[in-house]
């Protein structure tokens, strides 16, 4: 698997841009590398389509930043965390070209098809100042990190680091179970959320990707390499099993 470890440094300065300085606007370049990023990002799961587009904001429901990027694909199993897996690698690499990002599930487009793939969820997207972006990972709000991580022995480090990826009205719904050579990566269902309940599920699973993707960076920053095996997901438990690390 190719992981661009340039993009771990990001994980301190991204953040979800909510106030786009609308004076500023992306370049033709930009846009074009934008577009040759996404063809780029690596898959979580093989064999799932995907097509986006890249259209002015005004063409959707959202209010901010200069585009937003429409991402459709096939509703295979694991379609949602693999596009949280994917989308999250375009979001730490605009951050190191000083554009704005943000996750926008409210969104809505007209266009709730795109060559038969199903709208999933958009991002808005705009130029940024370089000194808009996270100065003080540390201040922005997340759970304490024994409440996401049990078993931390010697994965302190990387559990201070992976809390800060972005979720869904910040329910973080990850948590953590570590032995000395395995991870085990659940999803729970006790999310407490302004969000509709029977949305959670929808989101949340995005957020898994998300965060499975950060997991990656930050082992693979602390040179521990790792064999990920995704679970079969069980829909009743409090915590859903979502992918088990052996480490090596
Ligand atoms: C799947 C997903 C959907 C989101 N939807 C919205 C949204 O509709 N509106 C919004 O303002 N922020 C949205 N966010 C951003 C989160 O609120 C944000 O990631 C979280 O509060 C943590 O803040 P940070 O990203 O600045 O670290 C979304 C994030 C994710 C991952």
């Amino acid at each position: 698997m190719v992981i661009d470890k340039e993009y771990y440094e990001m994980i301190f300065k991204r953040k979800s841009f909510r106030k786009f300085n609308d004076t500023l606007r992306l370049s033709n370049d930009e846009l074009r590398d934008i577009n040759e990023k996404i063809n780029t990002l690596v898959a979580l799961v093989d064999g799932i389509d995907i097509k986006y587009r890249i259209v002015k904001r005004e063409e959707t429901t959202c209010k901010r930043g200069e585009y937003c990027l429409l991402i459709y694909s096939e509703e295979k199993e694991k379609f949602l965390l693999n596009i949280g897996y994917m989308f999250e690698q375009l979001d730490l690499y605009l951050a190191s070209k000083d554009i704005g990002v943000c996750w926008y599930g409210m969104g809505k487009t007209q266009e709730s098809q795109y060559e038969n793939l199903k709208f999933v969820i958009m991002m808005s997207i705009g130029k940024g100042e370089p000194n808009e972006f996270r100065r003080d990972y540390r201040k922005s709000k997340r759970k304490e990190t024994e409440e996401i991580w049990s078993g931390i022995s010697g994965f302190e480090t990387i559990a201070e680091v992976v809390k800060y990826a972005p979720s869904a009205c910040n329910t973080q719904p990850w948590r953590v179970n570590s032995e000395k050579d395995k991870l085990k990566i659940y999803r729970t269902t006790t999310i407490k959320s302004i969000m509709p309940k029977d949305k959670v599920p929808f989101y949340n699973s995005i957020d898994m990707g998300i965060f499975l993707y950060f997991l990656e960076l930050a082992l693979l920053h602390n040179q521990i390499t790792f064999q990920r095996v995704l679970c079969e997901e069980e829909d009743k438990a409090e915590l859903i099993p979502i992918a088990i690390y052996n480490l090596f």
